[in-house]
């Protein structure tokens, strides 16, 4: 397998990388895998802690009071563990939860038989939230505030509407973009809460944790050596525990340490702040042919044959948040620091060429 290391990548041969060994960021990613480790505990949910201190009261309070939960909005970047919260907060709440996503309420009917089978208390996740439709949207609105279905039947003139009571139930919402979503919609949760990029320490007791559940052996400096490129963000971490077991048991006796870590994660085209090939060439795209830009989203999806919106949720957020990349009205630019990380011999002399 040939790795093309950065120190060959400069700006005369515009190459592309090869496409990642391993897609860390696919949303296709393999579900049962991630919920054979989802822990279902705040205890054994690591990380976000204001949140869990947020949660454990709100939970305490609801269950005091013997009211279903508020209905609660969870934000931010894939992969940080929304719907894996949502799933902690039924155990917590000692309720069934059933788990869906806006793409699949497409027609009326998906949205109002999901509403319909809900049992009292029950949670109800629906993931992409900020992509519902109009009318699933407008089904949403009394069922959040008032437990009801208004059903209208008959036509024109004759056209009746019908109100159902709803079982009290609590929706959490999660979305990668709260700016999406309308504001009926967003004003009808009681809590709306970003989730954060994890640390590095925090990614560390994540990759622990996945190692000890698949009898994984791994030390303190092979579970931070995964943690550092990880890019924040524990289904990665959980994914990269996996290829470096791999790597570990054919190069080596099985067990991860740090000097294993890091031979696996060069292999798999991750470098040392966690970035992949696409991240990179999305770098070195805006560099070359844009001179740092601005460039706009689109023109940097078309060139990259990717879309929009992988490159808006899956890669821009940790580029935005390493401070590797900026958000201006006339697009995407890159900070003199994504130069030094490429390995740019020096950011002024680059301006000063174009
Ligand atoms: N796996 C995914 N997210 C996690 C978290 N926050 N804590 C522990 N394991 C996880």
């Amino acid at each position: 397998m040939s790795i093309i290391s950065d120190d060959n990548f400069t700006k005369k041969n515009l190459i592309k990388e090869k496409n990642p060994v391993i897609d860390t960021k696919s949303i296709d990613y393999d579900k049962n895998f991630e919920n054979s480790i989802r822990p279902k505990s705040f205890e054994t949910y690591i990380g976000q802690s204001a949140l869990k201190e947020t949660l454990k009261i709100t939970i305490e309070a609801a269950k005091k009071r013997e009211v279903p939960l508020d209905h609660l909005l969870f934000y931010g970047p894939p992969g940080l563990g929304k719907t894996t919260l949502a799933g902690v907060i039924a155990e917590q709440m000692g309720v069934d939860i059933k788990i869906t996503s806006a793409p699949a309420l497409e027609r009326p009917r998906d949205i109002i038989g999901i509403l319909m089978s809900l049992k009292g208390g029950e949670i109800l996740f629906i993931d992409e939230i900020h992509r519902l439709n109009k009318i699933a949207e407008e089904i949403l609105y009394p069922a959040m505030e008032d437990f009801s279905l208004d059903m209208t039947t008959g036509k024109s003139q004759t056209v009746k509407t019908l109100r159902v009571p709803l079982p009290k139930f609590t929706l959490i919402g999660a979305t990668t973009k709260a700016g999406a979503l309308s504001g009926p919609l967003r004003d009808r949760f009681g809590i709306i809460h970003r989730l954060e990029f994890y640390t590095e320490k925090e990614l560390s007791e994540v990759v622990k944790r996945t190692a000890g559940i698949l009898d994984i052996e791994i030390d303190e400096e092979g579970a931070k050596a995964i943690a550092k490129r990880s890019r924040g963000t524990p289904r990665i971490a959980n994914r990269l525990v996996k290829r470096v077991s791999d790597y570990a048991l054919v190069k080596s006796d099985g067990k991860i340490t740090e000097s294993i870590a890091n031979k696996a994660l060069d292999v798999l085209n991750i470098d040392n702040s966690g970035l992949d090939s696409t991240d990179r060439n999305l770098l070195r795209l805006i560099i070359d042919k844009y001179n740092g830009g601005p460039v706009g989203i689109e023109t940097i999806a078309a060139a990259l044959g990717e879309d929009v919106r992988t490159i808006e949720d899956v890669c821009e957020p940790y580029l935005l948040q390493a401070g590797l990349l900026q958000r201006t009205p006339r697009g995407r630019k890159v900070s003199p620091a994504a130069y030094e990380h490429l390995n740019y011999k020096n950011y002024q002399t680059q301006q000063s060429l174009f």
